[in-house]
């Protein structure tokens, strides 16, 4: 990945959508996140033609199935090149860690290793649906610290949270770890416009230990997505400085 750039996450129905969009940023190698709708859509032409233009790849598939099967699956995404992926934490250990060893095989000869993300608990759960749905008995920021340490001696590399939680993570689980965060808002975006609640601006995001931000819809329904772009940018590296994670 780019260090110090935010991740724009590519939420578009189809290639054209997408291609439409990122044609306003000339020829500029930005950070992507491709999630199911784009990918399942159009698949890994999709992927290689991005690649070719030079952006670098957070394919965000939220695996979560047998230890085997997930595996097998990381270890095709990883000989995609794609720098970025992530699993479900309640897969549990022993998926995690093999999600690391089908990186660790697939991935290209001579380039990093893609980066290992879990998601904790989803943002979109509320802590009643945990408790009285899926019968988990504790409080939900105790679920998602424990499920970020799960993970993280599992094997991950870091994880993906809310910026509001970053902190509280980032003291728990070690300064090596990956924080990223989606739910970035800035002044001129009207929060409460979508269905984000728990946002945080790119500059509050840096100063909580993200690693990196996602934006969406504060980029892609701008007016002016490169130089909303910039915007984000600016205000992230503010406080961000160099970044140790560049590749
Ligand atoms: O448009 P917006 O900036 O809200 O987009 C944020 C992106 O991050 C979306 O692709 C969304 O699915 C993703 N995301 C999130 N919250 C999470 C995990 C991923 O908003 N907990």
């Amino acid at each position: 990945m780019i260090a110090s750039c935010p991740i724009i996450a590519l939420d578009f129905a189809n290639r054209e959508e997408c291609f439409t969009f990122l044609n306003q940023f000339d020829n500029q190698a930005l950070n992507i996140k491709v999630g199911m709708e784009l990918y399942y859509q159009e698949g890994n032409d999709l992927i290689d033609t991005l690649l070719l233009k030079g952006h670098h790849i957070f394919l965000d598939l939220k695996l979560h199935d047998i230890p085997h099967t997930v595996e097998s699956a990381m270890k095709i995404l990883a000989s995609k090149g794609v720098s970025m992926v992530t699993v479900h934490a309640s897969g549990g250990s022993e998926m995690i860690k093999a999600a690391k060893r089908g990186l660790n095989a697939g991935a290209i000869q001579g380039q990093p290793k893609p980066i290992l993300l879990a998601v904790t608990q989803l943002t979109s759960l509320s802590q009643q649906e945990m408790q009285e749905e899926l019968l988990i008995p504790v409080t939900l920021k105790d679920s998602v610290q424990h499920y970020a340490q799960l993970a993280m001696a599992s094997g991950a590399d870091g994880i993906v949270c809310s910026p509001l939680e970053a902190p509280l993570l980032k003291d728990r689980i070690g300064t090596g770890a990956i924080i990223v965060t989606p739910g970035i808002r800035n002044s001129s975006y009207v929060v409460g416009s979508d269905d984000q609640t728990r946002v945080t601006t790119p500059y509050q995001a840096a100063l909580n230990g993200s690693d990196f931000i996602v934006v969406g819809r504060p980029i892609t329904q701008s007016d002016n997505p490169q130089r909303m772009y910039e915007v984000m940018k600016d205000a992230f590296n503010k406080e961000q400085g160099e970044s140790k994670w560049n590749n």
